[in-house]
């Protein structure tokens, strides 16, 4: 059977602009004006990265990293990278965007890797949280929306890489 995509959206578009707008200014004052390296995981993190930008203050520079782990609706397990920030990060104030931390593997393995380049400092920023199927344990981040253990496509999340146009965060039942 074809999963079913919810009649409405599980977080809707104003509250993802405002969250996301929040989530700007208090990056744009802990980081208190130095510049940021924003390094984007593509693909599910472009939309959101899109829009958090422009809530940030601080000078940026641009970088991205493309992660995989998924298989249709489970994590394979296994991380795999192939695109890598092109600037040396070491002594760079680091922010990963993300979309979504699930089981956390992606994000360790980024995190994990990203350190070894020895930035100043590392955080990271995802759009949404399930926290109920961590597997790796993660530092604190700043986190849009947690949500329940439901897969969730749109603003960027995809479904065999469908849905990530949609404008807001739709249930796949
Ligand atoms: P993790 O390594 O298990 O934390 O998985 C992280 C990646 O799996 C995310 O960056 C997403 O690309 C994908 N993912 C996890 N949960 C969902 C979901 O509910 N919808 C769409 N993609 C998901
Ligand atoms: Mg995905």
């Amino acid at each position: 059977m074809n999963p079913q995509l919810s009649e409405a959206p599980l977080i809707g578009v104003d509250a993802i602009q405002q969250r996301t707008a929040e989530l700007g200014r208090r990056i744009s004052k802990d980081f208190a004006g130095d510049e940021i390296v924003v390094v984007t995981v593509l693909k599910g993190a472009l939309i959101f990265a899109s829009d958090l930008i422009r809530h940030i203050t601080a000078a940026q520079r641009l970088e991205f990293i493309r992660a995989r782990s998924y298989q249709g609706r489970r994590s394979s397990g296994a991380v795999q990278i192939s695109v890598w920030p092109e600037c040396p990060l070491r002594d760079q104030n680091v922010l990963v965007v993300e979309d979504i931390l699930d089981t956390g593997r992606t994000t360790a393995a980024i995190l994990d890797r990203l350190d070894a380049e020895q930035p100043a400092r590392l955080e990271y920023c995802a759009l949404l949280d399930k926290p109920s199927r961590r597997e790796r344990p993660l530092p604190p981040g700043y986190v849009g929306f947690t949500v329940e253990d439901h897969f969730v496509v749109g603003y960027g999340l995809d479904y065999e890489e469908r849905y990530r146009e949609l404008d807001a965060v739709y249930t796949l039942e």
